[in-house]
């Protein structure tokens, strides 16, 4: 047994770790134990500041009172109630403060559990509307490569991320993708939004082209692409493809499960860019990641649509999860809508946007760095590869930083940062600091 290895993990031969290397993990594990605000503490009692508040989604930070408090009362008072033909107050609130947060007329609420069924739950709800409208012929559905949407056969169907989607076969029949959005002869080392790029929406014209509008029935993007490794739209991308969209009748996703809860410093990336989708897929932020949950938000037409489609009495969408809208989930929801709030969490990440900038775009210059990316409190530092060992550079600097006391994400050769909203400037610093030595000690 590894010394760091904490009594109850004594045995590590069960468990199959998700998007993991198993068998490097088991040889030299790496054990987080509890967390609180920006930090965890490891097994072996070291503090490590979260530079990724948790996997995108800690927003309001770690094991906060307000949330935790909430998650205890609604344990004690209603443990689970399903949501089929009967239902729970809570859940009815947590869907009317989530409509009033979202902007436009995205107010009505699908329930589930994760990203990757918001993203099911928006395909399904897509299709079944064009058919509802008798326009059935509408099937096909338009990704993006490099994007990520989770992990269901329809995200990975309309994802573009290689590895995740070469081993398991056909996938979804009748998608296709437009080009991913980033270059680095263009666009590297850009603040911000770059400004080279928003013509890459007009290949949707040459897909329609190909296939006919008549036969698309939506296209689903993130606004700002997290998992590929920050993936910045360009300057007017995001509002191109709008008007393309609207052109052809196509429905417009926008999967927000990143984006969404102030990361890019307001509540929604649709409202940042002012760009305003069909339907709109969130989790993680949605309860600070403390109870699993996933909500995709719909434009009222879309729910009326539904409506007025169903015989009198009947099922308007045959679809749901035993889980959706769970007592717990809406109850942590709610506490954490209530403390982005009360702190203004969403305005304070738009008021560290300039400093977090500053700080990693000062990493510029340092070895094998050739670009550096940020949006909100998001950054990509992306590294050459080394030659014959993709990602190897990537994982050499993650570990560097857990040792020293950063957790940090890599994807290949990219580093990507996303901390809490509640991150102090001095941290920031630190981060960054943290990052300049692992990546100059990388050879
Ligand atoms: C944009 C996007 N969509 C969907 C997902 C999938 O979410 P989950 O892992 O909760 O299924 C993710 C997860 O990172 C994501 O970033």
């Amino acid at each position: 047994m590894d010394r760091d290895t904490p009594a109850g993990a004594n045995n590590l031969d069960a468990y199959w770790m998700p998007f993991s290397a198993n068998q490097a993990f088991k040889a030299d594990p790496r054990f987080l134990a509890s967390a609180r605000g920006m930090h965890y503490t490891t097994a072996d009692g070291r503090q490590v500041l979260d530079a990724i508040a948790g996997l995108w989604c800690v927003n309001a930070g770690h094991c906060r009172e307000p949330i935790v408090a909430a998650i205890r009362r609604q344990a004690g008072e209603l443990d689970y109630a399903t949501s089929f033909q009967v239902a729970h107050p809570i859940a009815f609130e947590m869907a009317a403060r989530l409509a009033a947060l979202a902007p436009g007329d995205l107010n009505r609420v699908f329930f589930s559990n994760s990203g990757s069924e918001a993203v099911d739950t928006a395909l399904k709800i897509a299709l079944a509307y064009h058919r509802l409208r008798g326009e059935g012929s509408r099937t096909r559905l338009i990704g993006r490569e490099r994007g990520y949407h989770g992990v269901g056969f329809g995200g990975i169907s309309v994802g573009g991320i290689v590895n995740n989607r070469k081993m398991f076969g056909t996938l979804l029949a009748g998608v296709d993708h437009l080009p991913a959005t980033h270059s680095l002869e263009h666009n590297a080392f850009s603040r911000g939004q770059p400004a080279w790029g928003a013509h890459l929406a007009d290949d949707l014209e040459r897909i329609v082209a190909l296939h006919d509008a008549s036969t698309i029935a939506a296209v689903i993007v993130e606004p700002m692409a997290g998992s590929a490794g920050v993936l910045v739209p360009p300057k007017g991308y995001l509002e191109r493809l709008r008007a393309i969209c609207d052109r052809h009748g196509i429905l417009l996703i926008f999967d927000e499960v990143i984006t969404g809860f102030g990361r890019l410093g307001a509540a929604f990336a649709a409202e940042r860019f002012g760009v305003l989708p069909d339907l709109m897929t969130t989790a993680k932020g949605i309860t600070s990641g403390t109870v699993p949950m996933g909500a995709t938000f719909v434009r009222q037409h879309l729910y009326d649509t539904f409506m007025a489609g169903a015989p009198t009495g009947g099922i308007e969408l045959f679809h749901g999860y035993t889980y959706s809208g769970h007592p717990l989930a809406c109850a942590a929801g709610l506490a954490t809508l209530d403390l982005y709030h009360d702190e203004g969490l969403f305005e304070r990440a738009a008021m560290l946007e300039p400093h977090w900038q500053d700080a990693v775009h000062g990493l510029k210059g340092r070895p094998h760095v050739i670009d550096i990316r940020n949006l909100g409190l998001t950054a990509g530092i992306e590294m050459a590869a080394r030659p014959g060992a993709p990602g190897a550079r990537g994982a050499e600097v993650f570990r560097r930083c857990f040792d020293g006391g950063v957790l940090v994400r890599f994807t290949g050769d990219t580093i990507a940062l996303s901390p809490s909203l509640i991150i102090e400037k001095p941290q920031i610093d630190r981060i960054v600091e943290m990052l300049a030595g692992a990546i100059q000690a990388t050879a």
